[in-house]
């Protein structure tokens, strides 16, 4: 079972980021094989609509041959994708939206007959920010990948407005842990194995995980909020 993280944030030890990890040790712990990307680490070049020129010839694998065609590719190959996004104006990462609508390859491939390559692919999403916008951002993440064919479970969603500090915060914490417990064992449930899908409320864990992330990005104390209220909406 491969649990695929999409890191959407160009901070390696940011809130996302520390959301996105843990997800990840949790699904871990249920067993999947995990693997994660940065978006900052090349270039995704933006879609150009082929899907609209006469005759379809938007399909799996892109035409770009760049970094995005790399995470195309990884994304092909999982069985779970967990994306993470800061919330940049009520939304995804510009870098992340780029990802997105690239996916349309994966998608269209029902154009030629074929289902969906995001059908049957278990999505799980991961908002962090600074003031408002993470339904609108985690919102749309799993109302499009589910227009893609992607299946969403129970708690596919966590957020936390605590930036730089959402690690040390329980409660959004936790629900990014189920994030990646549910991601894994919503998998492990399409492959045949007896598992429920109840939210876990497991404080030991919370704290495993917690310590294994801050070792991880390297993280020692709470960082101080950072966010700076000079008006409405001031990053
Ligand atoms: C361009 C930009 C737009 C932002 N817009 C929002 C927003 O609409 N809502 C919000 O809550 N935070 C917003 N923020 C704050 C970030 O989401 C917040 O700092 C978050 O912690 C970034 O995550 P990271 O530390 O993992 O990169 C914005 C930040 C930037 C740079």
């Amino acid at each position: 079972m491969k649990v695929l993280g999409i890191l959407g944030s160009p901070h390696k030890n940011g809130g996302t980021a520390q959301l996105l990890f843990s997800a990840l040790r949790a699904a871990e712990k249920e067993g999947a094989e995990t693997e994660w990307y940065s978006l900052y680490d090349g270039e995704i070049k933006p879609c150009i609509g082929c899907i609209q020129n006469e005759g379809p010839e938007c399909r799996f694998p892109c035409i770009f041959e760049d970094y995005g065609k790399f995470l195309l590719q990884k994304i092909y190959e999982a069985d779970g994708l967990i994306f993470a996004t800061p919330i940049y104006w009520f939304a995804p990462s510009g870098v992340m939206k780029n990802l997105i609508d690239r996916m349309t390859c994966l998608e269209n491939m029902v154009s030629f007959g074929e289902p969906s390559y995001l059908e049957g692919k278990v999505f799980g999403a991961i908002v962090v920010g600074a003031d408002t916008g993470a339904l609108m951002t985690g919102g749309y993440l799993i109302a499009t990948l589910n227009s893609m064919g992607a299946i969403i479970p129970p708690w596919a969603i966590a957020y936390s407005y605590k930036s730089k500090a959402s690690l040390w915060d329980d409660k959004d914490l936790m629900n990014a842990i189920n994030v990646g417990l549910l991601v894994a064992r919503t998998v492990a449930l399409l492959k045949g194995k007896k598992v429920s899908l109840f939210y876990v409320d497991d404080k030991a864990l919370l704290e495993e995980i917690r310590k294994e992330v801050l070792t991880e990005l390297k993280l020692s104390e709470e960082p101080l909020r950072h966010v700076r209220k000079v008006g409405y909406l001031r990053y």
